[in-house]
């Protein structure tokens, strides 16, 4: 009998830089030690998928096209590996995970990594990090038609246990800042989840991304050297206010000042200040609350109650926003106190339990793989 292959690939949570992803700027994400497990044994004929989490299988068709269920993730990354070429023999993959869906720590980029790995696997060949991440972006952009960024195909595919990965997502470079210098050794990344649900692939995230793109070409127009918002400043942004309608104007200051702020936390991160780096994100939870706008009231309530808790450095929204997770920077000494205060306050305030992780920088896709191997 053949033996089957199966590969995990984590989930991420972001620490700063959000929705400066598809506008060539920077991010300071780290992947979460949740993982989606995709199994991948030899058939006959077909390619089909199954998952523990929703009932019935779904074979794939060369000339399918999406359905709007949870199939359409692996199936665009199939039909990724198609579009370059890549012969991969007939199978039946399982996925299985504990990635929560719909709670912006990356549920959607961890099944496409953990798929795409599998079956390259099962192809007999690999990609490197870079071409890995983007082709499972593409699958998400053009498959699911969902129109996300890239980093969370990338932190869930090159992330290094221990580490958050800072990345320039118009070059793909990156660099690895380790966690545990300084103060930040002694303290602790905690994300709330208010149960609100969100969504990449539907929503607002898309009208953001318009409002963005509108206002990158003006000001294209006006500095063609600053080619995208990862590279212009602001004193270019008030130069060209009078033409940008006012919401345009608003996302275009939160992208700014979000690199701005990416940027001063690999200073704070390489010298182990926790205090500045809370006060990072702070200004990134506000800029995306008053400017960016896509926040709602549950996550305004968890950020604001963290900050009046002892031992919490920094706290703001996570992820593509309209719902999902807080992200904390919180003494070690003083978490359990902080994770049982929160829930309550939350609970007392909007009647949900919310789940609380305690966690660490976890290795990606790939760095899973060479340790198992
Ligand atoms: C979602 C997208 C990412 C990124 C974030 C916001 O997670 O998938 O590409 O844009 O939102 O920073």
């Amino acid at each position: 009998m053949t033996s089957a292959i199966v590969t995990n690939a984590p989930g991420r949570v972001n620490l700063l830089g959000e929705h400066t992803d598809y506008t060539g700027g920077l991010v300071l994400p780290m992947a979460i030690p949740f993982a989606t497990k995709a199994t991948v044994t030899p058939a006959a004929e077909g390619y089909v998928f199954a998952s523990s989490a929703f009932p019935g299988e779904h074979t794939s068709t060369r000339d399918e096209k999406a359905t709007g269920e949870w199939s359409d993730y692996p199936a665009g990354v199939l039909h990724e590996l198609w579009a370059l070429g890549i012969s991969v023999p007939p199978f039946k993959m399982t996925l299985d995970g504990n990635v929560p869906l719909g709670a912006g720590l990356s549920s959607s980029a961890s099944i496409e990594v953990a798929t795409a790995v599998a079956l390259l696997r099962h192809a007999g060949t690999m990609l490197a990090a870079p071409e890995l991440a983007l082709l499972c972006q593409r699958a998400e952009n053009r498959f699911v038609g969902s129109p996300c960024g890239i980093m969370d195909q990338f932190v869930v595919t090159a992330a290094t246990a221990g580490h958050a990965l800072l990345l320039n997502t118009r070059t793909l470079t990156y660099e690895l800042l380790p966690m545990n210098t300084g103060d930040l050794a002694h303290c602790s990344i905690v994300i709330a989840n208010s149960m609100v649900r969100h969504s990449v692939a539907t929503g607002d995230y898309g009208v953001r991304r318009r409002e963005l793109e509108e206002g990158q070409a003006i000001l294209r127009a006006r500095f063609p050297q600053a080619e995208d918002l990862g590279r212009a400043t602001i004193d270019q942004l008030e130069a060209v206010k009078s033409e940008l309608a006012d919401n345009v104007y608003k996302r275009c200051k939160h992208v700014i000042t979000e690199n701005a702020r990416v940027r001063e936390a690999e200073h704070a991160m390489k010298s182990g200040d926790a205090a500045k780096l809370g006060e990072l994100m702070n200004g990134s939870h506000y800029s995306q609350r008053d400017d960016f706008e896509d926040s709602v009231p549950e996550i305004d309530f968890l950020a604001a109650t963290a900050l009046t808790l002892p031992g919490c450095y920094g706290a703001r929204l996570t992820g593509g926003g309209f719902g999902g997770c807080t992200v904390s920077l919180v003494a070690s000494d003083k978490v359990p106190a902080f994770t049982e205060a929160l829930a309550a306050a939350y609970k007392a305030k909007f009647n949900i339990d919310a789940e609380i992780y305690i966690t660490t920088p976890a290795n990606g896709a790939l760095a899973q793989l060479e340790h198992a191997q």
